[in-house]
């Protein structure tokens, strides 16, 4: 398949994708079309392999075994500095800033780095990212003083640096109070309402849920539950793992 998605059609299409780590696999046969425009919640226990498959999206990790497409094109065997710039960009579970720069040389970084713009291009770029996530009043301020929701809006500032079609977040809500989580919704929204396609891992469900109109339950490395988010939280399979203990 070569053509290119559009609205509508799948933008990320994950197709029998398997990951293993020697003997261990983390990952088996996990299937999932995204349409351009979506926004997908992921839930599911630790160790169930949820980042490991946005590292197989985003090409941190590549899969042992199946294929990810992305707006059309085969990207299974591409590096991530490739799909960075073809449109994907990712926060990490644990934030990675460069705490002696300040927010807008880290946002620069994204820019450079990952986007591969130069000059006044990059620095556009690089302000575009932290009005977007809400940091342009504390743009000068080293990365380093930030308390944690700033942290997380600048992981966030960092991914949107490289203008992405398809946002893939990890556990960005996690150790927030409620009312710094409801701010980190409200901008995580907007992004949705401004079309980009997300995909949003995450452990505060009542977050996750006010965004999301898809969701996906990953137990184990397979999809146990995909659809309506209340109707997924409901499943069987879905309480399964809530008894279990580990969600
Ligand atoms: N680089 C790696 N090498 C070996 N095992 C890994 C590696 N990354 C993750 N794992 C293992 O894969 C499993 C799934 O991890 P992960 O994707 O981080 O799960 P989740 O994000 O759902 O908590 C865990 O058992 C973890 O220890
Ligand atoms: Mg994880």
């Amino acid at each position: 398949m070569t053509r290119t998605a559009g609205a509508g059609e799948a933008l990320l299409e994950v197709d029998s994708v398997a990951k293993s780590y020697g003997a261990l696999d983390v990952l088996t046969a996990v299937h999932l079309s995204v349409p351009a425009g979506q926004a997908l919640g992921i839930v599911g226990p630790n160790g169930a392999g949820k980042s490991t498959l946005l590292s197989v999206i985003n090409g941190t990790e590549r899969a042992t075994a199946g294929t990810v497409r992305f707006g059309g094109r085969d990207v299974t065997a591409t590096p991530a500095d490739a799909r960075a710039r073809a449109g994907m960009g990712r926060t990490f579970q644990v934030p990675r800033p460069f705490a002696h720069l300040t927010v807008f040389e880290n946002a620069l970084a994204g820019a450079t780095a990952g986007a591969g713009l130069r000059g006044r291009a990059a620095d556009d770029r690089a302000l575009a990212a932290l009005a977007m996530a809400d940091m342009l009043g504390v743009a000068n301020t080293p990365a380093g003083a930030l308390p944690l929701l700033g942290r997380k809006r600048l992981e966030l500032a960092r991914a949107l640096a490289t203008d992405p079609r398809l946002l893939l977040l990890d556990e960005i809500a996690g150790g927030l109070t409620e009312a710094e989580c409801d701010s980190l919704v409200a901008t995580i929204r907007s992004l949705h309402t401004q079309g980009i396609t997300i995909i949003w891992i995450e452990h505060v469900v009542r977050a996750l849920l006010a965004v999301v109109e898809r969701l996906v339950c990953l137990a184990t490395g397979v999809i146990v539950a995909d659809g309506e988010p209340s109707e997924v939280m409901r499943s069987d399979a879905v309480r399964a793992v809530y008894l279990g203990g580990a969600l």
